[in-house]
């Protein structure tokens, strides 16, 4: 008998055959379509090929895909556990042609396989079309030989299929299966369909319509098919089975979970072993697609499938947390056609065994709570509305699972009672709403974020999205429309774009729809919840409520996310190489570069710094895959991830671990563990490369560090190469001996200026012969040396003057130097046997005055000045002349 993993491949072998390609299953949250929960069917994926928006290489193709019909149109999960064939999670097969085949190859190929590759009887085999539909009935006739009565006209939706309130559709043609009349029920379309005798297991929907709007249904550009059958179903019949339960990949996971609570999948223990099994799958693969448990939208609908599995392993008598136990199981069963089961494995086990634990906290005392308010109450009473709102606010439990709980009972729940208790609270909370700024203009945004819950946040797994726009603000108001030009805030139900926080700077790119463009310059986050793109209208119009593409500047996130994963390797790498004092202080990611701030007391030095930067491109080097896991904060903190003091986390964070530490005391285990909720590359790898541009002063002990990754590490090396060729060009020389090179010139030059100051005194001083007769004088029997010098400094002045003493023997020096920009500075000497007679320093000031200064000082033998008219140096020598004859 085929196993389901065999019967999968089958499936897509012979339509591989059959010149399809074959396409992997897409994730569980639907990339293309903002209306949609999950992906509900295999057409999703293909919704916008079949309406002609996009175009791909192949016009027909076959998957396997992942489903889930849990918290939306197809909402299966109150079912499960009671029934043999609903899930929540489920593998979808299908062929479809866009445009290529239609209903005569869809009919043949389908009866082939089912009857030649399956080896079906025939005879157990009826079908059904939609009412109008005699073409299809036609050929079932001519293609597989069913007599009249086998083929089934059916006047209702069950023949129309449709993927949601929107989007692509047509009538329908459903294959069914005789169990056998050991099994009660009827054919479709007769009073006893709802038996379980006769099971759908294969769908051919004719594609012919696009649902535009509600009201509105055009044709699509060219008929198509679209066909889905459920893996599990058809599992069953190959199997021999009647209940899908009973597959082998269900008694699988069901006798792990009887291993591990110990309790007989039988009676009254069978559909919560059911419910486990089932649970599991739906937790597992949408906790690999990027799904979390929350409080709303996507994250809520799985966390009350957790929830309502936790409460099953309960009643099993499990003590602890039951589910991630049986994640291997799953894993063994599936792993290979899904790797992203394996590759999420440990997000998946940590967040199941999480919830687990924290719903365990509050589940005895919730459920003896509920057994207190209904222990008066009988079969067909009602639970009151605030006992149920208080198991959901207080004891975490979602209003299905206190319905599943009183199910067996035949006791309902008052709904209306539950929401006006909700209600209430959300009045209560909106007295405390508070925000960042100024509270007038922050308001909307609470209001805003209370209206339409928070923003789906897709952009950990994807740059693209499609969403539906929830609201338009334009100067702090909320409006239904914006045109080209005006700059507005938009919020969307769910956004790739990631919204500033941690650091890392807000997403940019476009948002498009069929009648507008936007770019958006930055998103933020706001009101506790929600993104906000800031953006300007650069084309049409747009709308509240219209279907919008997202696009996020690609380029440039991939930056972030590598100046953001470098940032937590350097952040580590500090500590290692400064201390286990450094705790950062603030950062910011930009595109270009990446700054760092931590607290330490003093300069890093280069060594350090280069060490830092090495260590970090070592797990570079690792290319190690970069993970992420949800646990609680003080779990998250107990395996040592790095928290920032003061800042503000949930209860659940993301905790980002990277590269593996070689040595010391954390080898084997992670490099860098750290709480995060920014955007990272995948591999360390990605990084490419780290470079440290320097270190600096922002305060009292505490330092930046700024660095650069990737493709701007790169252009910042390749620069530096540049400039170092260059240089070796002009001194022609190899690089690599520019620095000996330069030492010399150095050198050189030193010796040079010397030789050169020796030059120019000697020259000043009349070249050693006693200078020339102009330059002396004999006044009143004082021997006087006056020199104006140009070029030389102040700085050489001194020097030159007391070789004037010298050369003089008895007498009065003084020198002028005039720069280069024609200022002056006077040097006025005296010889000791001359200081009774004149003070240098009164010399020096007459000279200053010349030369517009205010005066200079010194000693009396020795004085200095200066003046801004290097022009006027020989009237100052000649007022010091004057000074000496008076
Ligand atoms: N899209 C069709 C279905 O889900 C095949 O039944």
């Amino acid at each position: 008998m085929s196993g389901v993993n065999e019967i999968r491949s089958t499936f897509l072998d012979y339509f591989r055959k059959n010149g399809h390609e074959v396409v992997s299953s897409s994730p569980l949250v639907p990339r293309n379509d903002p209306t949609l929960m999950f992906t509900n069917a295999g057409m999703v994926q293909f919704k916008n090929v079949f309406t002609g928006l996009e175009k791909r290489p192949y016009t027909t193709a076959t998957t396997a895909q992942k489903c889930v019909r849990a918290g939306g149109k197809h909402n299966d999960l109150d079912n499960v556990g009671y029934t043999a064939r609903h899930h929540t999670f489920f593998e979808m097969l299908g062929n479809f042609s866009f445009g290529d085949y239609f209903k005569a190859n869809a009919i043949e190929l389908a009866w082939n396989l089912i009857t030649k590759e399956f080896g079906l009887d025939a005879k157990r085999l009826l079908v059904t079309v939609y009412h109008t539909d005699d073409e299809a009935f036609d050929l079932w006739k001519k293609i597989a030989g069913l007599s009249d009565d086998r083929i089934i006209r059916i006047p209702t939706s069950d023949n129309f299929w449709a993927m949601g309130d929107t989007g692509p559709c047509g009538p329908c043609s459903e294959i069914f299966y005789d169990h056998g009349d050991h099994i009660w029920g009827g054919p479709p379309g007769s009073p006893e369909e709802d038996g379980d005798r006769f099971i759908e297991i294969w769908n051919l929907v004719f594609m012919q319509y696009e649902q535009v709007t509600k009201e509105e249904r055009i044709d699509l550009p060219r008929p198509s098919i679209d066909t889905g059958m459920g893996l599990e179903r058809v599992a069953a019949v190959l199997q021999g089975q009647h209940d899908n339960y009973d597959i082998d990949l269900f008694r699988a996971l069901i006798s792990a979970s009887e291993e591990a609570t110990g309790i007989k999948a039988e009676g009254e223990h069978r559909g919560s072993h059911r419910v486990i099994a089932d649970h599991l799958r739906s937790s597992a693969f949408l906790i690999a697609d990027g799904v979390l448990p929350s409080n709303e939208g996507r994250g809520y609908v799985l966390r009350r499938i957790m929830r309502r599995a936790m409460r099953h392993a309960q009643l099993l008598g499990a003590r602890d947390p039951l589910l991630w136990k049986l994640l291997p199981a799953l894993i063994q069963q599936m792993g290979r056609a899904y790797p992203e089961l394996v590759r999420a494995e440990s997000l998946i086990s940590e967040t199941l065994k999480l919830e687990e634990n924290r719903f365990r906290k509050t589940l005895e005392r919730g459920l003896s709570l509920l057994s207190d308010a209904t222990n008066t109450l009988h079969k067909g009473d009602m639970l009151d509305g605030e006992t149920a709102f208080k198991l959901y606010d207080t004891y975490g439990f979602p209003l299905d699972l206190t319905q599943d709980a009183l199910r067996a009972r035949e006791i309902g729940v008052d709904i209306s009672g539950f929401t006006d208790a909700m209600q209430r609270q959300k009045a209560e909370a909106r007295s405390h709403w508070t925000g960042s700024g100024d509270k007038a203009t922050e308001t909307i945004w609470f209001e805003l974020r209370e209206k339409h819950g928070a923003t789906e946040f897709l952009g950990y797994d994807t740059e693209t999205a499609e969403g539906v726009v929830q609201a338009i603000v334009r100067d702090g108001k909320a409006v239904d429309s914006a045109s080209a030009g005006e700059q507005v805030q938009v919020v969307v139900n769910q956004t790739p774009f990631y919204g500033e926080s941690g650091g890392q700077m807000g997403d940019t790119g476009v948002i498009s729809t069929d009648n507008g463009k936007l770019d958006v310059s930055d998103t933020q986050k706001k009101g506790e919840g929600l993104f906000v793109h800031i953006t300007t209208v650069t084309e049409g119009t747009l709308k509240v409520g219209d279907a919008v593409a997202l696009t996020v500047d690609h380029v440039r996130r991939s930056r972030l996310r590598s100046n953001h994963s470098a940032t937590h390797l350097l952040h580590e790498a500090l500590r290692e190489v400064l201390g286990t004092h450094v705790a950062q202080k603030g950062s910011l990611v930009a595109p270009e570069r990446l700054r760092f701030d931590v607290s330490h007391p003093k300069p890093m030095s280069a060594e350090e710094l280069q060490k830092v930067e090495d260590m970090a491109n070592a797990i570079i080097l690792q290319n190690a895959p970069v993970t992420t896991r949800l646990m609680s904060v003080d779990d998250a903190i107990a395996e040592g991830a790095m928290a920032l003091f003061g800042e503000k986390y949930g209860d659940e964070v993301r905790v980002v671990a990277m590269g593996k530490a070689i040595e010391g005391p954390k080898a084997g285990k992670p490099y860098s563990v750290e709480l995060c909720g920014g955007t990272h590359v995948n591999a360390t790898g990605d990084i490419g490369l780290v470079r440290v541009l320097g270190e600096s002063a922002v305060g009292a002990g505490v330092r930046r560090v700024e660095a650069v990754t990737g493709e701007a590490a790169r252009a910042y090396l390749a620069e530096q190469d540049e400039r170092v060729k260059t240089l070796a060009g002009a001194l022609k020389v190899q690089p690599a001996e520019l620095v000996s090179r330069v030492e010399a010139l150095i050198d050189e030059r030193r010796k040079l200026e010397k030789e050169l100051a020796d030059a120019k005194r000697r020259l000043a001083m009349g070249g050693g012969q006693g200078g020339s007769a102009g330059d002396f004088k004999e006044i009143g029997g004082i021997k006087f040396m006056g020199k104006a010098l140009n070029g030389i400094d102040a700085k050489d002045l001194k020097g030159l003057a007391d070789e004037g003493k010298a050369s003089l023997g008895s007498g009065v020096v003084t020198l002028i130097g005039v720069s280069d920009d024609g200022k002056a500075s006077a040097v006025v000497a005296v010889t000791p046997d001359l200081v009774d007679r004149f003070s240098a320093v009164d010399l020096v000031r007459i000279a200053s005055v010349a030369l517009g200064g205010k005066g200079g000082g010194g000693r009396p033998d020795m004085a200095q000045a200066g003046g801004p008219d290097g022009a006027k140096a020989s009237e100052a020598l000649d007022a010091v002349a004057a000074a000496l004859g008076a």
